[in-house]
């Protein structure tokens, strides 16, 4: 082992725990190897240590951005010895008369490769019996305590719905709480819209009729990730939220009825909004999965799908399908059932959370709602960074 040092930066500012040791490193045939204390074996390419090297020759200290071109590196780069420090960072040698370069164990086994790495994220699916309210923390709290806040975005991220309860009737809140996630998404409906009854309305959504469940903006390349209902006031009668997880109405066709699952993932519907004054159209499958057959979103709206130009026999198969889809997304077994009350802000994943209300009385109350949009990369880049500045402070 080489002399103690503190260990080197990393090519990120994210956090990387050293919940193992490196043993034994080597340099092997277009490799470094490194043997961990809790027997894994890890093996990293030239050309990836090289263009993570955390020196100020390949990293811009500031951005901590790498500076090279892949061509910068020679084709035939070869690691030629390789060491452990009594610190725990690992000293590569390279050919070519390249100086040393020191890595972070932590960043080495954090990006190791063990083996199949499951295509799975983090959703937990539900039914309506599982999962009879969306999971909901106090908000005035979770505004105060940023691990509250924490536990709301995870549970948004992992459900696919979580809601904020008591909150202030304030003007400008639900900006305040989405500058704490992310920039708004803006749409054909502006920055921020309320779900009012007009009288030439260019929505559904904005007359007092029952809405089945669907998702917002099927009509656009990449439908807005997220979406956040803030409810201000409501004395009418009716209007209560139904919303079901896609992902689970998505799993159980795939067991129950595999042939319409497979259908709906092949068969791509166009959706096209009905405005007077924008034409947005986008086309996709009903269910978007991975090779891997990882359910990643849903384009599920029955008022805004366009004609279906395709063969007999393929539109036989995308109705008969659709159809299969809508039966479970109009099921009581699926649907979680609410009343907005004035303070609840509902946060709800988009592309998975079907939505919708029941019909209400417009001329027996006031109802308030205001709505924005926003993305998944923005909350999951959220959820990052405050892990991240809550684990510093432990720490600190
Ligand atoms: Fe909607």
């Amino acid at each position: 082992m080489k002399d103690i040092g503190s260990l080197p930066i990393t090519p990120d500012f994210d956090l990387w725990p050293v919940t193992a040791t490196p043993q034994i490193a080597r340099a092997e045939q277009n490799a470094l190897c490194i043997e961990w204390s809790d027997g894994r074996i890890s093996r990293y390419h030239p050309f990836l240590l090289a263009e993570n090297d955390p020196s100020p020759e390949t990293l811009h200290p500031l951005s901590r951005e790498t500076t090279l071109s892949p061509l910068d590196l020679p084709d035939d780069l070869a690691v030629t010895s390789a060491a452990i420090e009594a610190g725990g960072a690992v000293v590569v040698g390279w050919s070519h008369g390249r100086t040393e370069s020191r890595f972070h164990p932590g960043w080495l086994l954090g990006n190791g490769w063990f083996g199949d790495r499951p295509d799975q994220g983090n959703a937990i699916l539900w039914t309506a019996e599982e999962q009879s309210k969306p999971p909901t923390f106090d908000g005035p709290t979770a505004l105060s305590d940023p691990k509250l806040f924490l536990s709301w975005l995870l549970a948004l991220r992992d459900y696919g719905v979580a809601r904020l309860e008591n909150l202030p009737d304030q003007d400008g809140l639900l900006m305040r709480i989405l500058d704490r996630i992310g920039p708004v998404r803006e749409s054909n409906f502006g920055r921020m819209y309320t779900l009012e009854i007009k009288d030439d309305p260019d929505s559904n959504a904005f007359t007092s009729d029952a809405l089945l469940q669907h998702i917002d903006m099927p009509t656009r390349e990449c439908p807005h990730g997220l979406q956040f209902l803030f409810c201000r006031e409501n004395t009418s009668l009716g209007g209560e939220g139904v919303y079901a997880d896609a992902y689970r109405i998505a799993a159980d066709l795939a067991v129950e009825e595999p042939e319409h699952f497979e259908a709906l993932c092949e068969i791509e519907w166009t959706y096209n909004n009905r405005s007077k004054t924008s034409d947005y159209r986008a086309a996709g499958p009903v269910i978007e999965r991975t090779e891997s057959g990882r359910v990643t979103g849903i384009r599920y709206n029955t008022w805004l799908r366009a004609p279906l130009v395709a063969s007999l026999e393929d539109q036989d198969r995308a109705y008969r399908s659709y159809r299969a889809f809508a039966a479970r997304a109009q099921s009581p077994k699926y649907q979680m059932r609410f009343a907005y009350r004035p303070g609840d802000l509902l946060a709800f994943d988009n592309r998975r959370a079907l939505h919708g209300r029941n019909g209400y009385d417009a001329a027996g109350g006031v109802r308030f709602i205001e709505g924005v949009y926003s993305d998944r990369d923005d909350l999951h880049s959220a959820i990052r960074s405050l892990e991240r500045s809550l684990s510093q402070e432990m720490t600190a």
